[in-house]
């Protein structure tokens, strides 16, 4: 692997059935400070690291505006606006009192709001992937579930997805908008979301599992991925990356870093090949 890599090796996925990319992707989260607060440690790297996206082939980028807060969406701008050629997936629905502090809010005049901040903070004038990044349980579901449709008719946002969801609420949101994506924790060692997955292939819903490094465990030797990384050469990100590349052609992976090393590093599990039983091994 000394060749730049390249996330175009990953394949491609048309998010809503009309935005291609490529599958392997990126999260926008660790371009922020300490809690997911504030600017990040390093603010030259970390746009250091956004800028070289495109020149590795990763074309769909994963941000909220609760990143930050802001923070995140706001760095996209400067380093990539006016995005030619990249899908920039935001979300909303969590407000952020303070670090490591997330609180759900979802309602729907609250939701506009947010989504009308985003348009502003990214420079576009539609949002192509937005997604409710939590269903609120104290707002009526079909609530939030209908200003999403009217962000949709009012052309605000093209397409729509969810986060942390059952295959229930993906079904009932299905009755209101078109899902284009879901994005629920998933990875080697955390598969709590397999039957959501298996809904999103029969569907042709995208998957975009976070944590796909388990928070950065994944990526440390000894991990459970560990030894199938060193079978192949590889590091355990890449295993770890390639195994959800392999698990399913609707997998959209977005790991995040801050890091420009970490990030060719991660691109170029587009191109690394489990074998079917390194694949079992790790949990088909
Ligand atoms: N929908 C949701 O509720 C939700 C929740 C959490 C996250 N997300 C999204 O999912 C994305 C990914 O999740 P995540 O960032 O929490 O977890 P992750 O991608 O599983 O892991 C990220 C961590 O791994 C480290 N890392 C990345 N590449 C590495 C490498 N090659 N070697 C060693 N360490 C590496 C990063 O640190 P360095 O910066 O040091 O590389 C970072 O601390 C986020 O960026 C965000 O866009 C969504």
């Amino acid at each position: 692997m000394t060749d730049t890599p390249n996330a175009a090796a990953s394949g491609t996925f048309a998010v809503g059935g009309d935005i291609e990319v490529h599958r392997l992707g990126f999260g926008a989260m660790r371009v922020t400070g300490q809690g997911i607060w504030g600017p990040p440690a390093d603010r030259p790297e970390a746009l250091r690291t956004l800028k070289r996206l495109p020149e590795l082939g990763v074309n769909f980028i994963d941000t909220a505006n609760s990143y930050g807060p802001d923070v995140s969406e706001e760095l996209l701008k400067e380093a990539l606006h006016p995005y030619s050629g990249l899908l920039i997936a935001t979300k909303a629905g969590l407000e952020r009192p303070g670090p490591d502090n997330w609180v759900m809010n979802g309602r729907p005049d609250r939701l506009l709001e947010e989504t009308k901040r985003s348009l502003k903070k990214l420079g576009v004038e539609r949002i192509d992937l937005w997604q409710l990044h939590r269903i609120d349980p104290k707002v009526p579901r079909d609530e939030q579930f209908g200003v999403i449709r009217r962000m949709i008719d009012e052309g605000l946002i093209r397409h729509a997805g969810l986060s942390e969801v059952s295959v229930d609420e993906i079904k009932a949101a299905s009755a209101v908008f078109p899902v284009a994506t879901v994005q629920n924790r998933y990875n080697p060692t955390d598969r709590g979301s397999e039957a959501v997955l298996e809904h999103c292939e029969r569907e042709k819903i995208g998957f975009i599992p976070w944590s796909p490094l388990g928070n950065g465990a994944l990526a440390r030797a000894g991990s459970a991925v560990d030894k199938v990384a060193r079978e192949l050469g590889a590091t355990p990100s890449q295993v770890a990356l390639a195994w959800a590349l392999k698990r399913s052609p609707v997998m959209l992976p977005i790991p995040g870093t801050s890091k420009v090393a970490h990030l060719e590093q991660n691109v170029a599990a587009a191109s690394l090949r489990l074998s079917d039983a390194q694949f079992a091994a790790l949990g088909s």
